[in-house]
């Protein structure tokens, strides 16, 4: 099955100075969703935004808001984070303490309900929650900063998730995120991804090419 394979720039590696500029051009250039990664200082080293930021960019553009919560006890904010303008939202497996309870949570709100994993984080810490999620994210770096370089032995990850799902007939995306550029790109689309999440790939000096760029590179994967 071809699955729709989707862009994420993540704002993370924006020039906040001139973030709705900087949006619109990677949406008409084609991004169909906007990453938006929140850090807490705690789950992760570093501190990045919250809901005010969130709240203000969505009058800049109707895309999906792909929020992935790099932050403690997610559960405490669900209901703040959906009412700033998430269409999804991605908690942690390590950081949430009763995992199936928040993704249940997500999904009561009418959001999209997302997982994601530390690269050290088996794929069978899902097992009993797979069959409830819209998506799996695999972290490709450790997660807490952008610029990081792609961890290779996540490439057999996502193939083992696409595996794991197209044997149980789920209809699963399964989003990277963490040094995809267009020297990765492909080798993550062959192995069963279809969301990728793109920060300093896209928010560099020529936003509109490198994302045209990307696009093109998804579109010639199978
Ligand atoms: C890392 C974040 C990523 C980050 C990716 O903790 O979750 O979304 O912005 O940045 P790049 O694409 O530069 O590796
Ligand atoms: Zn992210």
């Amino acid at each position: 099955m071809s699955r729709k394979k989707i862009l994420a720039p993540s704002i993370l590696a924006a020039d906040f100075k001139h973030l709705e500029d900087q949006i619109r051009t990677a949406v008409s250039a084609g991004a169909e969703y906007l990453h938006i990664d929140v850090m807490d200082g705690v789950f992760v080293p570093s501190i990045s935004f919250g809901m005010p930021v969130i709240s203000s960019i969505r009058n800049a553009t109707d895309c999906f808001f792909d929020v992935h919560l790099m932050i403690q006890d997610p559960d405490r904010y669900l209901d703040e984070f959906a009412a700033c303008g998430a269409d999804g939202i991605t908690v942690h497996a390590e950081a949430a303490r009763h995992l199936h309870r928040t993704i249940q949570a997500i999904k009561n709100k009418g959001l999209k309900a997302g997982v994601a994993l530390n690269p050290s984080t088996p794929l069978s810490v899902l097992d009993y929650v797979l069959e409830d999620l819209d998506m799996v994210l695999i972290m490709t770096v450790n997660p807490g900063f952008g610029g990081q370089a792609y961890i290779p032995a996540m490439t057999g990850k996502i193939k083992a998730l696409r595996e794991k799902a197209d044997a149980l007939g789920l209809d699963l995306d399964i989003e990277v995120d963490g040094g995809i550029k267009l020297s990765t790109i492909r080798q993550v689309l062959e192995a069963g991804a279809n969301v990728c999440v793109a920060g300093s790939a896209v928010f560099n000096e020529d936003i509109k090419g490198s994302v045209e760029a990307l696009l093109q590179a998804m579109g010639e994967t199978l």
